[in-house]
């Protein structure tokens, strides 16, 4: 028989169905049904049973089948059974809730070996490696990431990278994964107003270290499509976290998602390393200022020495006005390079990372939202046609600015 296990308080129960199985249950006796399927899986040391079988009796009946309902979306290779005296009543939202079948709890092993049977048969039937999250995603290996850095801070990094990444979620949901390596002081969360469970240094202190399909479990979604791992709560926490920590990481969501976007912090630390070393594109930004355009001179000589050269770069100049005293032809002379794309200051800037929505969820008209969607377009080509089923949700309506929520709701 295939993997199980069971949840469940009752040891007279796990008795029973141990006696019936022929290999050993994974089993968690315990009065608290997890919450999500991340939270099982922490439990059972990062196993992923075949079969799971949670214990329903009252009052834990609405939980289990809450918890049913998410395997059913995030793991439907995982069979769920239920354990309870209330079929008839629960019947209806089992089925809802992709139940597998319902054991009555004084079940004759006869019995128990049949439905356990047809849970571990419909489990090996279903396709290996389907994956809700991402469906439509061709070959798994081919995900682009794209990195956005800067040697300086606030010349828009943040703000570029969320862009590109609501932009890619809506044309194709579930495709696009943002992770915020500013592991100090990220605020991807915030510019997205997005309240996540788990962050950077839960996923790579966990048994998501070691597994896609774990991992996914602790990625936050966001409202546009977009699957967001935010940087720790406490800038503590970057201490304890190794670039090959992130290099494995990186590569893992590489191999899942069509494509990875990157935030990273000012600078050339090691998670940014780390990044550049996996990444297909850098999106380097610069703003239009003497100190910045020299600080990128030497950036772009540092990747040089690094044999970093080869990586597809798209030198972005951000928050250029008129009457500054530099033009983008000056840029470009000092840097020796072209600039791909130059977005304007725009006020409607600012008040997308104050609301927590980005100009490409938003869409408001502005040349600022205009240059964003030309970037999006020059690093990540798409196809012309958008199936129906990936139409956009139409865009929130813009709130106030909200200055006093942080991370401190986290877990
Ligand atoms: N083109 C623009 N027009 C107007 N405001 C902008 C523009 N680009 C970015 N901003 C604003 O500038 C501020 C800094 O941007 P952002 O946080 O994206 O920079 P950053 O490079 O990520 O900063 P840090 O290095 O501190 O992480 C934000 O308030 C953002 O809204
Ligand atoms: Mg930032």
């Amino acid at each position: 028989m295939s993997s199980i296990a069971l949840v469940t308080p009752s040891s007279e129960l796990l008795d029973r169905l141990q006696r019936t199985v022929d290999t050993p249950l994974l089993v968690q006796l315990t009065e608290a049904l997890p919450a999500h399927p991340a939270e099982l899986f922490d439990r059972l040391a990062g196993q992923i049973p075949e079969v799971l079988i949670l214990d329903a009796a009252p009052p834990r009946a609405q939980e289990a089948l809450a918890l049913a309902a998410q395997f059913d979306e995030q793991f439907p290779n995982v069979t769920v059974v239920l354990v309870s005296d209330e079929a008839v009543a629960i019947g209806l939202a089992a089925i809802r809730a992709g139940v597998r079948d319902i054991l009555h709890p004084q079940a004759g092993e006869a019995e128990i070996r049949w439905v356990l049977d047809r849970a571990c048969k419909t489990s090996q039937m279903r396709p290996a490696g389907f994956d809700p999250l991402h469906q439509s995603v061709g070959d798994p290996q081919q995900g682009r990431v794209i990195t956005v850095a800067s040697p300086k801070g606030g010349v828009g990094k943040t703000a570029i990278a969320t862009n590109l990444g609501v932009g890619l979620a809506r044309h194709e949901p579930g495709s696009t994964v943002l992770v915020d390596l500013d592991v100090q002081f990220g605020d991807v969360d915030s510019a997205l107003d997005l309240t996540a469970e788990y962050t950077l240094e839960d996923a790579v202190n966990s048994p998501a270290a070691q597994d896609p399909m774990v991992l996914k479990t602790f990625l936050t979604r966001h409202r546009s499509g977009l699957y967001v791992l935010p940087a720790p709560v406490m800038p503590a926490a970057a201490d304890g976290i190794t670039p090959e920590q992130i290099v494995s990481l990186l590569a893992m969501l590489a191999g899942e998602f069509r494509n990875v976007v990157i935030d990273t912090a000012a600078g050339i630390s090691d998670p940014t390393l780390a990044a550049f070393d996996i990444s297909t594109d850098l999106v380097l930004v610069t703003s239009m200022d003497v100190p910045a355009v020299r600080a990128m001179r030497k950036e772009l000589a540092t990747l040089a020495a690094l044999g970093l050269s080869d990586t597809t770069r798209h030198l972005v100049v951000n928050l250029a006005e008129p009457g500054g005293g530099l033009t983008v032809a000056d840029v470009e002379a000092s840097l020796s390079s072209a600039v791909a794309l130059t977005l304007p200051r725009s006020k409607v800037g600012l008040a997308a990372t104050n609301q927590g929505i980005p100009l490409l969820e938003s869409g408001v008209r502005d040349p600022l939202t205009k240059e964003l969607r030309r970037l999006l377009a020059r690093v990540a080509p798409q196809p012309a046609h958008r199936s129906p089923s990936s139409a956009p949700a139409s865009p929130p309506r813009p709130r106030s600015p909200r200055l006093f929520i942080g991370k401190g709701s986290r877990r």
